[in-house]
């Protein structure tokens, strides 16, 4: 990417340049990208499990497996919710992002990721010099919870195979998993966010590379970990690249 544009999207997320201590910018090319650590066996995530009722919306192609979706009364949600937040964005997208569930302003409007956060996520996916337009956007769950609760493990399962079929007409070439709700839902593991990031992962039985990342309203509540979003960004682009 040409290196103006690049400090552009930096500035967009709030990040300046990395400075050489007591030094000038240092260029953006020198930003090291990291690799993954080697976690300590009694630390490594559980390989991807099948999921219990998978393969439960299969062979439903977009349109059908949307209007499942928007008929589904599978969990209490179905009656507290305005809509279902199917999804948004290219049915050819190679990224496919994963959040945790609708806020107030997705249940009212019926896309993911519409309110500071999904504002958030847009610079995010900017600054890798990618639009809102050409990935998928996506959650674990398809209905507010209430309150804006963490999902229960029972709506989560209801609610995957859904996600899970997705995946499977897109067949993306990577996912970005944005907040702990969502890496522990797709992983199914209660592995810190922190140890997950930084780390290839791979979901389901397709094994499409996954690698987890902070949330954006969690970023927008601690800027200071802007700096490790960037980084797990850079990380995602270029396990993108090798595949
Ligand atoms: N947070 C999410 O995880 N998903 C959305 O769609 C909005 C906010």
């Amino acid at each position: 990417m040409n290196p103006a544009l690049r400090r552009d999207y930096l500035a967009a997320l709030k990040l300046e340049a990395w400075l050489v201590r007591g030094s000038i910018a240092a260029p953006l090319s020198a930003v090291p990208v990291p690799v993954a650590v080697p976690v300590p066996p009694a630390e490594r995530v559980p390989a991807a499990v099948p999921i219990a009722n998978g393969g439960r919306e299969e062979g439903a192609d977009w349109p059908e497996l949307r209007a499942r979706v928007a008929a589904c009364t599978r969990c209490a949600l179905s009656s507290t919710r305005t809509q279902t937040v199917f999804g948004v964005g290219s049915l050819q997208a190679q990224w496919l992002i994963v959040g945790e569930a609708p806020g107030a302003e997705e249940d009212r409007q019926g896309e993911p990721f519409v309110g500071r956060a999904g504002q958030l996520l847009n610079s995010m996916l900017r600054a890798i010099g990618l639009s809102r337009e050409e990935v998928f956007i996506a959650n674990v769950l398809k209905c507010r919870p209430p309150g804006n609760r963490d999902p229960t493990a029972t709506e989560a399962a209801e609610c995957l195979p859904y996600l899970e079929q997705q995946i499977a007409l897109l067949k993306p070439k990577i996912m970005l998993a944005v907040g702990r709700i969502a890496a522990q839902n797709l992983l199914r593991t209660d592995v810190t966010l922190g140890r997950l990031r930084q780390q290839v992962h791979h979901f389901g039985v397709s094994k499409v590379p996954l690698i987890a990342t902070y949330h954006p309203a969690y970023l927008l509540r601690t800027p200071t970990d802007k700096r490790k979003a960037w980084e797990d960004l850079k990380f995602a682009r270029e396990v993108c690249a090798r595949v």
